[in-house]
């Protein structure tokens, strides 16, 4: 990719209660507003907000990745044990590859904060040239998460074909081996 064109991240909102208006979405927003703080360089949101329906979430998936391009897709809720709770489960059956490094450190970053971390099944994968990370619906566990995995999102990003994402390093330096750093970027 062109280190010029505009990164399209998409941000995906799964509530039932946000998706039929009864309360604010507050996650999306959220996300938005940590990755205006954290991404150096053009970028565009994709966002949308969706109830609780497998289905309906690997097709938004599919469609965010597949058609919008988007080199990165976050997505907030969903990720409990309740029975309506199903965004680990359609992320797993639209992606290839499965990065379970990233639920596991954003697990262990939130237990530092709230016991019920452990409560959240959140993973992140691989499809085509697009990175999915799920996080949960508490507008507070967006940024603890955040914070923890994103060092290591640019370079995954480039190593799927993806965009060539950049930091501001005071926010959140992002980590690229030696090797696979650009002269003039
Ligand atoms: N992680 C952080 N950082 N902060 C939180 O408040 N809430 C937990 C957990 N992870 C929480 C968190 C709770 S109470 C639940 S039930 C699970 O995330 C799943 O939340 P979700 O179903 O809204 O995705």
């Amino acid at each position: 990719m062109n280190i010029n064109e505009t990164t399209r991240i998409g941000i995906l909102t799964i509530s039932d209660r946000a998706s039929s208006g009864k309360y604010e979405d507050k996650g999306g927003p959220a996300i938005h507003d940590w990755l205006t703080k954290a991404v150096k360089g053009p970028w565009e949101a994709v966002a949308r907000v969706i109830p609780d329906d497998e289905a309906l979430i690997e097709a938004t998936l599919c469609e965010l990745s597949d058609r919008e391009a988007c080199c990165l897709i976050v997505t907030t809720g969903g990720t409990g044990p309740a029975l309506r709770d199903v965004t680990p489960e359609a992320t797993e059956k639209v992606c290839s590859k499965m990065l379970p490094g990233f639920g596991e450190l954003m697990r262990s970053a939130s237990l530092a904060s709230v016991p019920t971390a452990i409560l959240s099944r959140q993973v992140a994968g691989i499809r085509g040239r697009s990175l999915i990370i799920n996080l949960p619906g508490k507008p507070a566990a967006i940024a603890e998460c955040l914070q923890a995995v994103f060092p290591a999102v640019p370079y995954c990003i480039e190593l799927i074909g993806g965009a060539y994402i950049e930091t501001h390093p005071d926010f959140c330096p992002a980590f690229r081996p030696a090797s696979a750093k650009r002269e003039n970027a």
